[in-house]
């Protein structure tokens, strides 16, 4: 990440909206018009390096939100950013969690109990240090010498692969293990230790489609990466130190380390050819962030199938085993309100309510079975589920949205319009809190309230704060 620069002025429009860009001494503006609307956001960060694209971020008072647009390298043009293609009428209210700047930034300081508040001073290290990869540094800087300090190459191969697995392994979930955070990883050991990444197996017989996997799932495919195991990783290729000066040369050492024995076919190319042209070929980009450019299956011929079925949630390692049907359980119930799944939620549900007495403080669990039957309408459970959630994380802005929530579509306005207070003491700026307090308000009557709490977003959500 870095600071935002004076980025280039340019225009992306959609069905609803049209979002300008322009910079003057005082920094580079977003401005969005829309239904007879006009907001102006500075950019003040800047997400990726941009090989392929890159994305901004907005502070207000003190929250991290994403903008809408990106610029694309390949178009060298503006275009909607990751995840936004197709919403008509973006806006710049997606919060930027932890789990975002988790991949993106080197340090950074989450206020707990929010979703995307941050101290004053938001990030320590914008670009990715060297502890993301090597562990703890204070000791080896004091005294340096191996023994203190993570050799990637050299770990046991699942928390060596974790390494790398900790950003470039999305995952259809990642669930942190019983009152862990994902940013509780440290290098050095298993990613499970701290939390499960989940994948979707595609039905036996299938093929994912090669853009929703990630390199390592797509690695894990190759008949090179199945028939040499543990040998073969992300570091066989890639040396983070290293830009390869001729990528070409760089790439084709790498297969022939295996390969140098190999008997091709007599049509085969020579030794000398261009081996990635052939077997990891390049996928046009069609849109920015996550999204894999490269085909890591490495495959005899290049097959590009782009049907997608979907299938089992399945751990990509397992987690410890005590753990293995709580973190599964979860997964299985966010990834289905994602996609909207229904069953899958109700596998998800079952799931905890068999393993629920093993954890009976676990918060984050808690929420989970109250998502699922807040959407089942089952609302009295709902709240109770959530309440437990609070009682065991009693700072959580957005747990207390939710018990908020339940407990108005319940009917219960008055105690619904205190925990949406709370949640909004908790995090001022917490979007969902606010207009879910602003109906309550509307529906008791209490239009005062919900003017002077209108008047408050629209204020905060109009005026940039100060450039970092
Ligand atoms: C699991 C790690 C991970 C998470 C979580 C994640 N990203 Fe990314 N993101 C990446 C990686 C890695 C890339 C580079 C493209 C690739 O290889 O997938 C990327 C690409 C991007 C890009 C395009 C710029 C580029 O370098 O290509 C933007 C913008 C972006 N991410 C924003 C976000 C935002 C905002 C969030 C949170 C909502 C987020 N990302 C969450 C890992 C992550
Ligand atoms: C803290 C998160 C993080 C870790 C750890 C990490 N990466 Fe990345 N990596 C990224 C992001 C984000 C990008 C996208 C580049 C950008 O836009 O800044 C990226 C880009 C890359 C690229 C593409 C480089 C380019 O210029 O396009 C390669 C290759 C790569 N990473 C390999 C690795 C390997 C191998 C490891 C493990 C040794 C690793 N990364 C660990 C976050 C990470
Ligand atoms: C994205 C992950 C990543 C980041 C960030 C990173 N490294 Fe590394 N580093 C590696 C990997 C992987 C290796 C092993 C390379 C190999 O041997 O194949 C390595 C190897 C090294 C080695 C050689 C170790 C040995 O015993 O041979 C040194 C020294 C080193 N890194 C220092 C640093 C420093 C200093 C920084 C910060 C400026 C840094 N690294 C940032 C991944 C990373
Ligand atoms: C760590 C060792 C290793 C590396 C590095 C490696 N391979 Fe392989 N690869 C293998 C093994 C083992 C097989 C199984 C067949 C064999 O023994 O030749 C294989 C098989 C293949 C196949 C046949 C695939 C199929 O489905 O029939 C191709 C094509 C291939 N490799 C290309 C490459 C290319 C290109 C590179 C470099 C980008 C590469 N390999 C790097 C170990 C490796
Ligand atoms: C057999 C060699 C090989 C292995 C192993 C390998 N990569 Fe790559 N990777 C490549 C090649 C080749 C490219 C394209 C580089 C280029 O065009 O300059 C690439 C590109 C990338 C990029 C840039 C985005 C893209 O898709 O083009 C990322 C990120 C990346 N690799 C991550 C990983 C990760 C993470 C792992 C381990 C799970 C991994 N790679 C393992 C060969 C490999
Ligand atoms: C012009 C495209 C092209 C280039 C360049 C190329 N290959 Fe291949 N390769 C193929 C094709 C096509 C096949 C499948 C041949 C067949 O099925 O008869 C193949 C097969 C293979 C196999 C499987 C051999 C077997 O019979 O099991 C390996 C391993 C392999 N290539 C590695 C490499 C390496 C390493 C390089 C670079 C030195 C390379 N290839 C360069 C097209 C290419």
């Amino acid at each position: 990440m870095r600071v935002a620069a004076h980025e280039p002025a340019g225009v992306v429009h959609t069905p609803e909206a049209t979002i300008r860009m322009d910079s003057d001494k005082n920094g580079s503006w977003q401005t969005i018009e829309s239904h007879d609307t006009s907001l102006r956001y500075r950019a003040d960060y800047v997400v990726g390096s941009g090989t392929h694209a890159y994305g901004f971020i907005t502070v207000l008072d003190g929250h991290l939100f994403q903008s809408p647009v990106a610029w694309y390298r390949n178009r060298d043009a503006y275009g909607l950013a990751p995840g936004f293609e197709n919403i008509r009428d973006p806006d710049f209210t997606r919060p930027v969690t932890a789990d975002c700047l988790f991949c993106h930034a080197g340090a950074f300081n989450p206020i707990a109990g929010t979703e995307n508040q941050y101290a004053s001073v938001p990030f320590s290290h914008l670009s990715i240090g060297c502890s993301r990869c090597h562990g703890p540094t204070a000791s080896h800087l004091e005294n340096p010498d191996a023994s203190n300090i993570v050799n990637p190459a050299e770990l046991a191969p699942a928390a060596r692969d974790s390494i790398c697995e900790q950003c470039h392994l999305k995952g259809v979930a990642r669930v942190p293990n019983p009152g862990l955070r994902i940013t509780d990883f440290v290098p050095g050991q298993p990613l499970e230790q701290t939390f499960t990444v989940y994948r979707e197996q595609p039905p036996p017989g299938t093929q994912p489609s090669f853009r929703v996997i990630s390199q390592a799932e797509q690695l894990a495919l190759s008949l090179c990466k199945r028939a040499s195991g543990n040998r073969m990783w992300c570091g066989t290729c890639h040396d983070p130190h290293v830009t390869p000066p001729d990528r070409v040369a760089w790439f084709r050492s790498r297969c022939l380390q295996c390969h140098a024995g190999t008997r091709f076919p007599a049509s085969h190319p020579a030794r000398s050819s261009n081996c990635i042209a052939c077997h990891m070929p390049q996928k046009e980009a069609q849109d920015g962030g996550h999204t894999v450019f490269t085909d890591h299956r490495i495959q005899r011929r290049p097959d590009y199938s782009e049907d997608s079925p979907s299938g089992d949630i399945t751990p990509w390692r397992e987690p410890p085993p005590q753990f293995a049907r709580r973190n599964l359980g979860i997964a299985l119930i966010e990834n289905g309100m994602e996609r909207g799944v229904p069953a899958r939620m109700v596998q998800g549900y079952r799931m905890l309510a068999e393993v629920q007495q093993e954890f009976p403080q676990d918060s984050d669990m808690y929420a989970a079975l109250g998502n699922v039957l807040l959407i089942g309408r089952q609302y009295d459970e709902a709240a109770q589920a959530f309440a437990l959630a609070v009682r065991y994380d009693p700072h959580s802005s957005s747990k207390e949205a939710s018990l908020g929530a339940a407990l108005a579509s319940g009917g219960e306005r008055s105690l619904a319009e205190q925990h949406l207070e709370k949640a909004l003491q908790l995090d001022p700026l917490n979007l969902s809190a606010a207009s879910l307090l602003l109906n309550v308000y509307r529906d008791t009557g209490e239009n005062d309230k919900a003017d002077q709490l209108a008047r408050r977003f629209n204020s905060v959500l109009q005026t940039p704060a100060a450039h970092p």
